[in-house]
């Protein structure tokens, strides 16, 4: 198993999301926040995990309560990553944030403290004095992003003047858009890419379909519509077809296609025990070269399908627009 290094650092290549913790939106339950997810992370940490990323956002604050008081004395095994809303992401509301975080975390310092997404108005120059100073203070180890443009990336590094480790993006099978730069430039200048939503939130376990909907408001995306699904089938199996060849799942499967890729750390959430410790052991599957190949087309027709339907959607929305546009006039 290959681990990502950048900036002296060594980090297992699938990590854990903890947005699910404590979060309505995923419809786990109370049994799930107080039980199952602490148990979740002392578990990923004993298979070597070392990434535990969360938000202040999540669950209002309870996620990195939960992740907090999991890790207890354990903290020191966790490249402990947390998110700032960045609302108005200036000093000094920027420092008091960033002090609620490890309030909650039980910690006196993140290893990777992230702007969950860019803020259009404020100017680089003011967000990145607002981080320099938890650097300097010791508050956060690394900074990073999340949800940025390339462009944006680069432009907050050249106002920081240090390197913003990494930037969290959705990256999956069926979402492929970090590929197009982000990905890239991470690789050549020893950055990272944090991937979040690995697994579609569930939907490349092939679990679902129409009949059978996930629990809480992801039954309600685009990604579980019926057309979707249906459209998902041929990838999911080359999926089920490469894991039967590892004695592996489907999941595990879409999470070492994307760790395959170097710079790359899947952070998967987990709504048991077992499928984190399914998600850890992902990282010892080594997908040969046509494996890889067979995915990645299987991803590619999938993407294409999307487009064309998006497309005559787009079509027929217009040609409705204008049988409106010709009863009004
Ligand atoms: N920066 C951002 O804007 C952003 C946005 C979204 C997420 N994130 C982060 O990324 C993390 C992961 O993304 P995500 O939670 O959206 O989606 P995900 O990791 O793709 O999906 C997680 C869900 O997949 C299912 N699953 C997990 N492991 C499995 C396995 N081994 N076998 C079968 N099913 C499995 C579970 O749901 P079921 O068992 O219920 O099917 C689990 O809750 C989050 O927790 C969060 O930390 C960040």
């Amino acid at each position: 198993m290959r681990h990502v290094e950048a900036e002296g650092l060594r980090l297992f290549p699938v990590g854990l999301g903890t947005w699910q913790f404590g979060a309505r939106e995923w419809g786990y339950g109370t049994t799930y926040a107080n039980e199952v997810a602490p148990r979740i992370v002392n578990r990923s940490l004993d298979l070597g995990v070392n990434v535990v990323d969360t938000a202040e956002l999540y669950a209002f604050g309870r996620s990195e309560r939960i992740v907090g008081a999991a890790l207890g004395r354990r903290r020191d095994e966790t490249f402990l990553a947390t998110k700032l809303l960045p609302v108005l992401p200036v000093d000094p509301v920027v420092a008091w944030r960033a002090k609620g975080s490890l309030r909650r975390l039980g910690t006196d310092r993140v290893d990777l403290y992230q702007l969950h997404w860019p803020n259009p108005i404020v100017p680089a120059a003011r967000t990145a004095a607002a981080l320099r100073s938890l650097l300097d203070d010791g508050v956060a180890r690394h900074v990073g992003v999340s949800n940025y443009p390339l462009d944006r990336w680069q432009e907050l590094e050249r106002a920081l003047g240090r390197p913003v480790l990494a930037n969290q993006v959705r990256y999956s099978l069926i979402d492929r858009r970090p590929e197009r730069d982000v990905l890239g430039w991470a690789q050549e200048h020893g950055r990272i890419v944090i991937a979040y939503s690995p697994l579609a939130q569930g939907l490349l376990s092939g679990h679902y379909g129409p009949d059978h909907l996930p629990s809480g408001l992801r039954a309600r995306t685009a990604p579980f519509r019926p057309d979707n699904l249906a459209a998902l089938l041929p990838l999911l199996d080359v999926l089920s077809q490469v894991a039967a060849a590892h004695n592996a799942t489907p999941a595990q499967i879409a999470l070492a296609w994307l760790i395959r890729r170097p710079n790359v750390v899947a952070i998967p959430g987990a709504s048991s025990e077992e499928q984190a410790e399914r998600n850890a052991a992902s990282a010892d599957i080594d997908l040969g070269a046509a494996e890889d190949e067979a995915l990645t087309q299987a991803s590619d027709a999938y993407l294409e399908s999307r487009a064309q339907r998006r497309s005559r959607a787009g079509v027929a929305g217009r040609r409705l627009r204008r049988v409106f546009a010709g009863l009004r006039s």
